[in-house]
Protein backbone atom coordinates (compact mmCIF):
# COMPACT_ATOMS: atom_id res chain seq x y z
CA UNK A 1 0.00 0.00 0.00
CA UNK A 2 3.04 2.63 1.19
CA UNK A 3 4.80 1.72 -2.06
CA UNK A 4 2.29 2.45 -4.54
CA UNK A 5 1.51 5.53 -2.68
CA UNK A 6 5.37 6.71 -3.38
CA UNK A 7 4.73 5.85 -6.72
CA UNK A 8 1.77 7.37 -7.03
CA UNK A 9 3.31 10.28 -5.57
CA UNK A 10 6.70 10.64 -7.36
CA UNK A 11 4.02 10.78 -10.28
CA UNK A 12 3.15 13.84 -9.41
CA UNK A 13 6.06 15.57 -11.04
CA UNK A 14 5.76 14.54 -14.43
CA UNK A 15 1.99 15.73 -14.59
CA UNK A 16 2.35 18.66 -17.25
CA UNK A 17 0.70 22.08 -16.92
CA UNK A 18 -2.79 20.91 -18.44
CA UNK A 19 -5.92 20.77 -17.41
CA UNK A 20 -6.37 17.42 -18.94
CA UNK A 21 -3.30 15.93 -17.50
CA UNK A 22 -3.74 17.42 -13.55
CA UNK A 23 -4.15 15.19 -10.95
CA UNK A 24 -7.74 17.97 -10.04
CA UNK A 25 -9.98 18.34 -12.50
CA UNK A 26 -12.40 21.04 -12.61
CA UNK A 27 -16.15 20.74 -10.80
CA UNK A 28 -18.95 21.52 -13.62
CA UNK A 29 -22.01 22.71 -12.47
CA UNK A 30 -24.67 20.31 -11.30
CA UNK A 31 -27.20 19.14 -14.09
CA UNK A 32 -30.81 19.88 -13.00
CA UNK A 33 -32.76 16.58 -14.23
CA UNK A 34 -35.55 16.70 -12.17
CA UNK A 35 -36.39 20.35 -10.74
CA UNK A 36 -39.34 19.47 -8.71
CA UNK A 37 -38.01 17.04 -6.75
CA UNK A 38 -35.26 19.31 -6.30
CA UNK A 39 -37.88 21.68 -5.03
CA UNK A 40 -39.31 18.79 -2.71
CA UNK A 41 -35.95 17.80 -1.17
CA UNK A 42 -35.13 21.37 -0.66
CA UNK A 43 -37.48 21.95 1.45
CA UNK A 44 -37.32 18.50 3.51
CA UNK A 45 -33.94 19.62 3.77
CA UNK A 46 -34.40 22.83 5.82
CA UNK A 47 -37.30 21.11 7.58
CA UNK A 48 -36.79 20.53 11.29
CA UNK A 49 -39.78 18.51 11.39
CA UNK A 50 -38.30 15.93 10.23
CA UNK A 51 -36.39 15.24 14.03
CA UNK A 52 -38.07 14.16 17.00
CA UNK A 53 -37.57 18.12 18.60
CA UNK A 54 -38.75 20.09 15.56
CA UNK A 55 -35.52 21.63 15.94
CA UNK A 56 -32.80 19.83 13.76
CA UNK A 57 -33.03 19.49 10.25
CA UNK A 58 -30.23 18.93 7.61
CA UNK A 59 -29.15 22.39 7.25
CA UNK A 60 -28.35 22.30 11.21
CA UNK A 61 -25.25 19.87 10.52
CA UNK A 62 -24.49 20.87 7.40
CA UNK A 63 -25.77 24.22 7.09
CA UNK A 64 -25.25 25.54 3.78
CA UNK A 65 -24.35 29.11 4.65
CA UNK A 66 -20.87 27.63 6.35
CA UNK A 67 -19.59 25.23 3.64
CA UNK A 68 -22.29 22.38 4.62
CA UNK A 69 -20.84 21.48 7.85
CA UNK A 70 -21.31 22.95 11.54
CA UNK A 71 -18.11 23.90 12.27
CA UNK A 72 -18.01 21.63 15.03
CA UNK A 73 -15.42 19.08 16.89
CA UNK A 74 -18.25 17.16 16.54
CA UNK A 75 -22.27 17.50 15.92
CA UNK A 76 -24.69 18.31 18.45
CA UNK A 77 -28.09 16.23 18.00
CA UNK A 78 -30.91 15.51 19.97
CA UNK A 79 -31.19 16.83 23.81
CA UNK A 80 -27.88 18.24 23.21
CA UNK A 81 -25.89 14.85 22.84
CA UNK A 82 -22.46 15.05 21.91
CA UNK A 83 -22.10 13.10 18.03
CA UNK A 84 -19.48 10.67 17.40
CA UNK A 85 -17.50 11.94 14.84
CA UNK A 86 -17.02 15.65 12.91
CA UNK A 87 -20.18 16.24 10.35
CA UNK A 88 -18.88 16.13 6.30
CA UNK A 89 -19.82 18.64 4.46
CA UNK A 90 -22.72 18.25 2.11
CA UNK A 91 -21.49 20.08 -0.54
CA UNK A 92 -20.08 18.00 -3.28
CA UNK A 93 -21.00 14.90 -1.90
CA UNK A 94 -22.80 13.21 -4.76
CA UNK A 95 -18.95 12.90 -6.01
CA UNK A 96 -17.98 10.67 -2.84
CA UNK A 97 -17.69 6.87 -3.70
CA UNK A 98 -20.04 6.29 -1.13
CA UNK A 99 -21.23 8.15 2.09
CA UNK A 100 -20.05 8.62 5.24
CA UNK A 101 -16.60 8.20 6.84
CA UNK A 102 -16.69 4.59 6.84
CA UNK A 103 -18.46 4.42 3.59
CA UNK A 104 -21.46 2.40 5.22
CA UNK A 105 -24.33 3.81 2.84
CA UNK A 106 -23.85 3.62 -0.78
CA UNK A 107 -24.76 6.65 -1.46
CA UNK A 108 -27.23 9.86 -1.03
CA UNK A 109 -30.28 8.14 -0.68
CA UNK A 110 -29.43 5.66 1.29
CA UNK A 111 -27.67 8.09 3.50
CA UNK A 112 -30.21 10.11 4.16
CA UNK A 113 -32.57 7.68 5.71
CA UNK A 114 -30.01 7.58 8.24
CA UNK A 115 -29.61 10.62 10.51
CA UNK A 116 -33.31 10.94 10.53
CA UNK A 117 -33.25 7.82 12.32
CA UNK A 118 -30.17 8.11 14.11
CA UNK A 119 -30.92 8.36 18.12
CA UNK A 120 -28.07 10.84 18.34
CA UNK A 121 -29.16 13.01 15.32
CA UNK A 122 -32.78 13.59 14.78
CA UNK A 123 -33.54 10.76 16.92
CA UNK A 124 -37.15 10.14 14.52
CA UNK A 125 -37.91 6.81 12.99
CA UNK A 126 -38.61 6.27 9.36
CA UNK A 127 -42.70 6.04 10.62
CA UNK A 128 -42.58 9.10 12.31
CA UNK A 129 -40.98 11.03 9.31
CA UNK A 130 -43.80 10.12 6.96
CA UNK A 131 -46.72 10.10 9.31
CA UNK A 132 -45.62 14.10 9.28
CA UNK A 133 -44.86 14.21 5.75
CA UNK A 134 -48.30 12.90 4.54
CA UNK A 135 -49.61 15.05 7.08
CA UNK A 136 -48.80 18.14 5.51
CA UNK A 137 -51.16 18.46 2.11
CA UNK A 138 -48.93 20.77 0.09
CA UNK A 139 -46.28 17.56 0.95
CA UNK A 140 -48.55 14.72 -0.06
CA UNK A 141 -49.14 16.93 -3.35
CA UNK A 142 -45.77 17.67 -4.26
CA UNK A 143 -45.04 13.33 -3.64
CA UNK A 144 -47.85 12.60 -5.33
CA UNK A 145 -46.85 14.56 -8.70
CA UNK A 146 -43.37 13.87 -8.51
CA UNK A 147 -43.44 10.55 -7.35
CA UNK A 148 -46.54 9.20 -8.89
CA UNK A 149 -47.43 7.52 -5.48
CA UNK A 150 -50.87 8.36 -3.18
CA UNK A 151 -48.97 6.79 -0.37
CA UNK A 152 -46.10 8.89 1.17
CA UNK A 153 -42.96 6.61 1.82
CA UNK A 154 -39.36 7.33 3.28
CA UNK A 155 -38.07 6.37 -0.37
CA UNK A 156 -39.61 9.25 -1.69
CA UNK A 157 -38.56 11.88 0.94
CA UNK A 158 -34.75 10.29 0.60
CA UNK A 159 -34.79 10.34 -2.84
CA UNK A 160 -36.20 13.99 -2.90
CA UNK A 161 -33.47 14.87 -0.64
CA UNK A 162 -30.76 13.37 -2.57
CA UNK A 163 -31.89 15.42 -5.28
CA UNK A 164 -31.44 18.01 -3.91
CA UNK A 165 -28.25 17.26 -2.45
CA UNK A 166 -26.65 16.71 -6.49
CA UNK A 167 -27.05 20.06 -6.96
CA UNK A 168 -24.74 21.12 -4.72
CA UNK A 169 -21.80 21.39 -6.60
CA UNK A 170 -19.47 24.60 -6.17
CA UNK A 171 -17.83 25.42 -9.33
CA UNK A 172 -15.84 28.32 -10.81
CA UNK A 173 -13.27 28.08 -8.01
CA UNK A 174 -10.72 30.65 -8.84
CA UNK A 175 -8.50 27.04 -8.87
CA UNK A 176 -10.99 25.88 -11.96
CA UNK A 177 -10.55 28.79 -13.40
CA UNK A 178 -6.79 28.43 -13.41
CA UNK A 179 -6.90 24.92 -14.58
CA UNK A 180 -9.62 26.09 -17.37
CA UNK A 181 -6.55 28.02 -18.86
CA UNK A 182 -6.76 31.27 -17.02
CA UNK A 183 -3.56 32.17 -15.45
CA UNK A 184 -4.30 35.20 -13.42
CA UNK A 185 -6.96 32.97 -11.78
CA UNK A 186 -3.56 32.37 -8.99
CA UNK A 187 -1.02 34.20 -7.73
CA UNK A 188 2.33 33.10 -8.18
CA UNK A 189 2.21 31.68 -4.06
CA UNK A 190 -0.68 29.62 -4.83
CA UNK A 191 0.97 27.92 -8.26
CA UNK A 192 3.91 27.30 -5.77
CA UNK A 193 1.37 25.91 -3.55
CA UNK A 194 -0.37 23.85 -6.20
CA UNK A 195 3.45 22.51 -7.06
CA UNK A 196 4.38 21.62 -3.67
CA UNK A 197 1.29 19.66 -2.64
CA UNK A 198 1.65 17.96 -6.32
CA UNK A 199 5.38 17.31 -5.02
CA UNK A 200 5.01 16.23 -1.75
CA UNK A 201 2.10 13.22 -2.45
CA UNK A 202 -0.68 14.77 -1.32
CA UNK A 203 -2.00 13.87 -4.70
CA UNK A 204 -1.73 10.34 -4.73
CA UNK A 205 -5.05 10.46 -2.31
CA UNK A 206 -6.47 14.13 -2.67
CA UNK A 207 -6.91 13.46 -6.85
CA UNK A 208 -9.82 13.68 -8.92
CA UNK A 209 -12.83 17.20 -9.20
CA UNK A 210 -13.19 16.73 -5.43
CA UNK A 211 -9.62 16.36 -4.37
CA UNK A 212 -10.76 13.54 -2.36
CA UNK A 213 -13.56 11.21 -1.52
CA UNK A 214 -12.73 8.72 -3.96
CA UNK A 215 -10.85 6.78 -1.62
CA UNK A 216 -10.63 4.93 1.64
CA UNK A 217 -7.18 5.45 3.33
CA UNK A 218 -5.74 5.06 6.33
CA UNK A 219 -4.97 7.87 8.62
CA UNK A 220 -1.62 7.53 9.85
CA UNK A 221 0.48 5.65 6.83
CA UNK A 222 3.77 6.29 8.17
CA UNK A 223 3.21 7.90 12.22
CA UNK A 224 0.12 6.92 13.55
CA UNK A 225 -2.51 9.65 14.43
CA UNK A 226 -3.20 10.16 18.40
CA UNK A 227 -6.94 10.54 19.35
CA UNK A 228 -9.72 10.46 22.20
CA UNK A 229 -12.10 9.27 19.17
CA UNK A 230 -12.98 5.85 19.36
CA UNK A 231 -13.65 5.93 15.65
CA UNK A 232 -12.34 2.99 14.09
CA UNK A 233 -13.08 3.54 10.53
CA UNK A 234 -13.54 1.02 8.08
CA UNK A 235 -12.72 -1.74 10.58
CA UNK A 236 -16.04 -0.62 12.51
CA UNK A 237 -17.84 -2.19 9.54
CA UNK A 238 -15.71 -5.12 8.10
CA UNK A 239 -14.04 -6.04 11.70
CA UNK A 240 -10.65 -6.72 9.62
CA UNK A 241 -7.19 -5.12 11.24
CA UNK A 242 -6.72 -4.13 7.82
CA UNK A 243 -9.11 -1.53 7.98
CA UNK A 244 -8.71 0.06 11.37
CA UNK A 245 -8.53 3.68 10.89
CA UNK A 246 -9.67 3.73 7.31
CA UNK A 247 -12.03 6.66 6.55
CA UNK A 248 -12.95 7.84 3.44
CA UNK A 249 -10.15 10.69 2.10
CA UNK A 250 -12.59 13.88 2.46
CA UNK A 251 -12.72 15.97 -0.58
CA UNK A 252 -10.61 19.40 -0.13
CA UNK A 253 -13.13 21.74 -2.23
CA UNK A 254 -14.00 24.26 0.04
CA UNK A 255 -11.87 22.97 2.84
CA UNK A 256 -11.35 26.61 4.47
CA UNK A 257 -14.83 26.44 5.25
CA UNK A 258 -15.45 23.60 6.95
CA UNK A 259 -12.94 23.89 10.30
CA UNK A 260 -12.49 21.69 12.22
CA UNK A 261 -10.17 19.24 10.33
CA UNK A 262 -10.32 15.19 10.12
CA UNK A 263 -12.88 12.57 11.69
CA UNK A 264 -12.61 13.68 14.99
CA UNK A 265 -12.13 17.76 14.27
CA UNK A 266 -9.05 17.82 16.53
CA UNK A 267 -7.29 20.91 14.42
CA UNK A 268 -8.87 24.02 13.97
CA UNK A 269 -6.61 25.86 11.50
CA UNK A 270 -5.51 24.59 8.03
CA UNK A 271 -1.55 25.30 8.56
CA UNK A 272 -2.20 22.63 11.45
CA UNK A 273 -4.11 19.98 9.65
CA UNK A 274 -1.52 20.28 5.92
CA UNK A 275 1.49 19.70 9.07
CA UNK A 276 -0.21 16.33 10.26
CA UNK A 277 -0.89 15.26 6.80
CA UNK A 278 2.43 15.72 5.40
CA UNK A 279 4.12 13.81 8.65
CA UNK A 280 1.45 11.21 9.17
CA UNK A 281 1.10 10.17 5.76
CA UNK A 282 4.09 10.88 3.63
CA UNK A 283 6.65 11.33 6.72
CA UNK A 284 7.44 14.62 5.60
CA UNK A 285 8.64 17.56 7.71
CA UNK A 286 7.00 21.18 5.49
CA UNK A 287 8.82 24.71 6.83
CA UNK A 288 6.51 26.82 7.87
CA UNK A 289 7.35 28.63 4.48
CA UNK A 290 6.23 25.62 2.44
CA UNK A 291 2.62 25.17 4.58
CA UNK A 292 1.80 28.39 3.85
CA UNK A 293 2.08 27.97 0.05
CA UNK A 294 -0.18 25.26 0.35
CA UNK A 295 -2.39 26.48 2.59
CA UNK A 296 -3.02 29.56 -0.24
CA UNK A 297 -3.39 27.27 -2.09
CA UNK A 298 -6.14 25.49 -0.82
CA UNK A 299 -7.98 28.11 0.08
CA UNK A 300 -8.76 28.52 -4.16
CA UNK A 301 -10.80 25.22 -3.63
CA UNK A 302 -13.42 27.22 -2.84
CA UNK A 303 -15.83 27.57 -5.11
CA UNK A 304 -19.52 29.09 -6.08
CA UNK A 305 -21.67 28.41 -3.07
CA UNK A 306 -24.78 27.09 -3.68
CA UNK A 307 -27.33 30.28 -4.08
CA UNK A 308 -31.12 30.11 -4.13
CA UNK A 309 -33.90 31.52 -1.80
CA UNK A 310 -34.58 30.38 1.19
CA UNK A 311 -37.51 27.53 0.79
CA UNK A 312 -40.50 28.75 2.31
CA UNK A 313 -41.90 25.32 4.35
CA UNK A 314 -45.71 24.17 4.31
CA UNK A 315 -47.82 24.63 7.23
CA UNK A 316 -48.25 21.87 9.77
CA UNK A 317 -51.87 20.37 9.37
CA UNK A 318 -54.44 20.10 12.30
CA UNK A 319 -53.57 16.34 12.56
CA UNK A 320 -49.32 17.25 12.01
CA UNK A 321 -47.83 14.99 14.96
CA UNK A 322 -46.43 17.42 17.54
CA UNK A 323 -42.93 18.24 18.30
CA UNK A 324 -41.05 17.29 21.29
CA UNK A 325 -38.54 19.30 21.87
CA UNK A 326 -37.60 18.38 25.66
CA UNK A 327 -38.22 14.39 25.87
C1 LIG B 1 -26.97 16.05 14.37
C2 LIG B 1 -26.18 16.41 13.23
C3 LIG B 1 -26.58 15.88 11.88
C4 LIG B 1 -27.81 15.94 11.25
C5 LIG B 1 -29.10 16.48 11.82
C6 LIG B 1 -27.63 15.40 9.94
N1 LIG B 1 -26.34 15.03 9.75
FE1 LIG B 1 -25.52 14.35 8.04
N2 LIG B 1 -23.85 13.87 9.04
C7 LIG B 1 -23.58 14.18 10.34
C8 LIG B 1 -22.38 13.49 10.76
C9 LIG B 1 -21.74 13.57 12.13
C10 LIG B 1 -21.96 12.75 9.65
C11 LIG B 1 -20.77 11.77 9.60
C12 LIG B 1 -21.23 10.46 10.21
C13 LIG B 1 -20.31 9.30 9.91
O1 LIG B 1 -19.56 9.35 8.95
O2 LIG B 1 -20.37 8.31 10.66
C14 LIG B 1 -22.89 13.03 8.56
C15 LIG B 1 -22.77 12.55 7.27
C16 LIG B 1 -23.56 12.97 6.22
C17 LIG B 1 -23.28 12.74 4.81
C18 LIG B 1 -22.09 12.01 4.24
C19 LIG B 1 -21.06 12.96 3.71
C20 LIG B 1 -19.77 12.27 3.43
O3 LIG B 1 -18.83 12.91 2.93
O4 LIG B 1 -19.63 11.07 3.74
C21 LIG B 1 -24.33 13.30 4.10
C22 LIG B 1 -24.48 13.34 2.60
C23 LIG B 1 -25.25 13.83 5.07
N3 LIG B 1 -24.73 13.64 6.34
C24 LIG B 1 -26.48 14.39 4.77
C25 LIG B 1 -27.45 14.62 5.74
C26 LIG B 1 -28.87 14.79 5.45
C27 LIG B 1 -29.51 14.73 4.10
C28 LIG B 1 -29.48 15.03 6.65
C29 LIG B 1 -30.95 15.22 6.93
C30 LIG B 1 -31.83 14.11 6.59
C31 LIG B 1 -28.44 15.00 7.67
N4 LIG B 1 -27.25 14.71 7.09
C32 LIG B 1 -28.64 15.27 9.02
C33 LIG B 1 -24.32 15.02 11.13
C34 LIG B 1 -25.66 15.29 10.91
C1 LIG C 1 -2.39 8.30 2.23
C2 LIG C 1 -3.46 9.17 1.76
C3 LIG C 1 -3.33 10.65 2.05
C4 LIG C 1 -2.30 11.51 1.72
C5 LIG C 1 -1.01 11.17 1.03
C6 LIG C 1 -2.72 12.81 2.17
N1 LIG C 1 -3.95 12.76 2.73
FE1 LIG C 1 -4.97 14.32 3.51
N2 LIG C 1 -6.37 13.03 4.22
C7 LIG C 1 -6.37 11.67 4.07
C8 LIG C 1 -7.34 11.07 4.94
C9 LIG C 1 -7.67 9.60 5.06
C10 LIG C 1 -7.92 12.12 5.66
C11 LIG C 1 -8.96 12.01 6.77
C12 LIG C 1 -8.24 11.62 8.03
C13 LIG C 1 -9.09 11.67 9.28
O1 LIG C 1 -10.07 12.39 9.29
O2 LIG C 1 -8.77 11.00 10.26
C14 LIG C 1 -7.29 13.34 5.17
C15 LIG C 1 -7.63 14.63 5.60
C16 LIG C 1 -7.05 15.80 5.14
C17 LIG C 1 -7.46 17.12 5.52
C18 LIG C 1 -8.60 17.47 6.45
C19 LIG C 1 -9.89 17.63 5.66
C20 LIG C 1 -11.12 17.66 6.50
O3 LIG C 1 -12.12 18.16 5.99
O4 LIG C 1 -11.13 17.20 7.64
C21 LIG C 1 -6.63 18.01 4.88
C22 LIG C 1 -6.67 19.52 4.95
C23 LIG C 1 -5.70 17.22 4.11
N3 LIG C 1 -6.00 15.89 4.27
C24 LIG C 1 -4.67 17.74 3.34
C25 LIG C 1 -3.63 16.96 2.86
C26 LIG C 1 -2.38 17.50 2.38
C27 LIG C 1 -2.04 18.98 2.26
C28 LIG C 1 -1.59 16.44 2.05
C29 LIG C 1 -0.15 16.46 1.60
C30 LIG C 1 0.77 17.10 2.53
C31 LIG C 1 -2.37 15.24 2.31
N4 LIG C 1 -3.59 15.60 2.81
C32 LIG C 1 -1.93 13.95 2.05
C33 LIG C 1 -5.55 10.96 3.20
C34 LIG C 1 -4.36 11.46 2.69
Amino acid sequence: MHKSLILAAGAGNAWALKPNNEPIQPIEPAQIAEPAKVELGKQLFFDPRLSKSGVISCNSCHNLSTGGSDNLPTSVGHNWQQGPINSPTVLNSSMNVAQFWDGRAKDLQEQAGGPIANPKEMAFSHQQAVAVVSSIPQYREAIQKTYKTDKVTIDAITDAIAEFEKTLATPNSRFDRWLKGDQQALTQTEQDGYQLFKETGCVACHNGPAAGGNSFQKMGQVEAYKTENPAQGVAGLTGKDVDRFKFKVPTLRNVELTYPYFHDGAYWKLEEAVDVMARLQLGRQLSADEIGKIVAFLKTLTGEQPSFALPALPPSAADTPLPQPFH
